[in-house]
């Protein structure tokens, strides 16, 4: 029997089955607009079996990008192309999701094919912000530490772009607080240097995050679920660990967080990282086990039969993939086949030719 391939409920909405495509920066908009790359990339994945489609990280402001090829929501007018892309998405019968997101001091970089390399001031860059002013690595610019004036107006950025999300079409939001970006580098004692009421104690590094899942809650419905991806650990001494992502995800569950999404690192440049099969698999299951919030693994995810373990042995409560999915848009109808599962709706009828049941 597998687990992979149960319906997941959360809050009105019903997953399909616990394989969610993770966001993955497309760097094909212009000022931020989603295009028909967006509907063609999401879209096949939506038809390929996933059960929640997740949208890139989304900026909420021009400056929140990682790059000029970004997406944004900081507009109403970037409502509009994503209409018919949550459309498709939801009538293929997986949830369409959207991470939100403010890349803080990681902003302003060239997209990755055209070098990945810093945009200057003057070279069609921007000034970059962060919790002080520690540049993330050399080649990245020191940020401007954010004033208290300039942290509300970020927050207030998330709820207005998590408003305009909704009316995009979206039924599930992620926020980003991982990956080195502003929400994580707050979080991080590495980054976040700060004396007020946004640094110094664990509580006050967290302040952000709390604040703006609040300011989210307000105009994002009771009845929609909203996740948090952060980076479970840093990776090194004197960084976030396991633990503070546990207390965390205490804070946030009371908060109307209902998933938190386990990735890790991207915050100090030279942390040793053991990438591996199932790397992060351990730090959903400590958070889930000790907070009691549901989580998700993700990364170096990539055989049907590791997924579904993962479900199996109650170690996360959902599995995101994301370059497999890059290299397999159809990987869960190939998962479903693997692990015998009735594939009855899952398959698209126009392809259910190519998918016999198998005797
Ligand atoms: C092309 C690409 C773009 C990505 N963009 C994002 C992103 O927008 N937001 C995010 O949280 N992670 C992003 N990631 C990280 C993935 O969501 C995922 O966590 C990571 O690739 C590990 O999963 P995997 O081993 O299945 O690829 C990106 C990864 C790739 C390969």
């Amino acid at each position: 029997m597998s687990h992979l391939f149960e319906p997941l409920p959360m809050r009105d909405i019903l997953l399909r089955n616990r394989l969610g495509v993770s966001p993955m920066c497309q760097y094909s908009c212009e000022d931020g607009f989603a295009t028909d790359w967006h509907l063609v990339h999401l879209g096949s994945r939506a038809v390929g079996g996933a059960g929640l489609v997740v949208m890139e990280a989304t900026a909420v402001t021009p400056e929140g990008r990682i790059s000029d090829g970004d997406h944004g929501l900081w507009k109403d007018a970037q409502i509009e192309p994503l209409v018919r892309i949550t459309r498709f998405i939801k009538e293929q019968g997986a949830a369409a999701g959207v991470q939100l997101a403010h890349a803080g001091r990681k902003a302003s970089r060239s997209v990755p094919w055209k070098g990945d390399h810093e945009l200057g001031i003057g070279t069609g860059g921007w000034p970059v912000v962060g919790p002080s002013a520690i540049a993330f690595a050399e080649g990245y610019q020191v940020p401007v530490a954010l004033t208290s004036d300039g942290i509300s107006e970020v927050i207030a950025s998330f709820a207005a772009a998590a408003r305009r999300a909704l009316d995009a079409g979206f039924n599930f939001l992620e926020l980003h607080a991982a990956h080195g970006y502003l929400l994580h580098s707050f979080l991080s004692p590495l980054s976040n240097h700060r004396q007020d009421e946004y640094g110094g104690t664990f509580a006050r590094r967290c302040r952000i995050v709390i604040d703006t899942i609040r300011a989210i809650r307000q105009v994002w419905p009771d009845s929609l679920p909203l996740a948090l991806r952060i980076s479970a650990s840093d990776w090194i001494d004197g960084g976030w660990e396991v633990e503070d992502s546990v207390a965390l995800a205490k804070l946030v569950m009371s908060e109307g967080v209902d998933l938190i999404d386990c990735s890790s690192g991207g915050n100090a440049s030279h942390a040793p990282i053991p990438v591996g099969a199932n790397y992060q698999v351990p730090f959903a299951a400590t958070i889930k086990r000790e907070s009691g919030i549901a989580t998700a693994a993700v990364g170096m995810i990539t055989e049907a039969m590791q997924a579904d373990a993962v479900i199996r042995t109650r170690q996360a409560d959902i599995v995101f993939l994301a370059r497999e999915l890059l290299r397999d848009p159809y990987w869960p109808l190939h998962a479903a086949r693997k692990l015998r599962v009735k594939t009855g709706s899952l398959i698209p009828q126009q392809y259910a030719r190519a998918f016999p049941p198998k005797t």
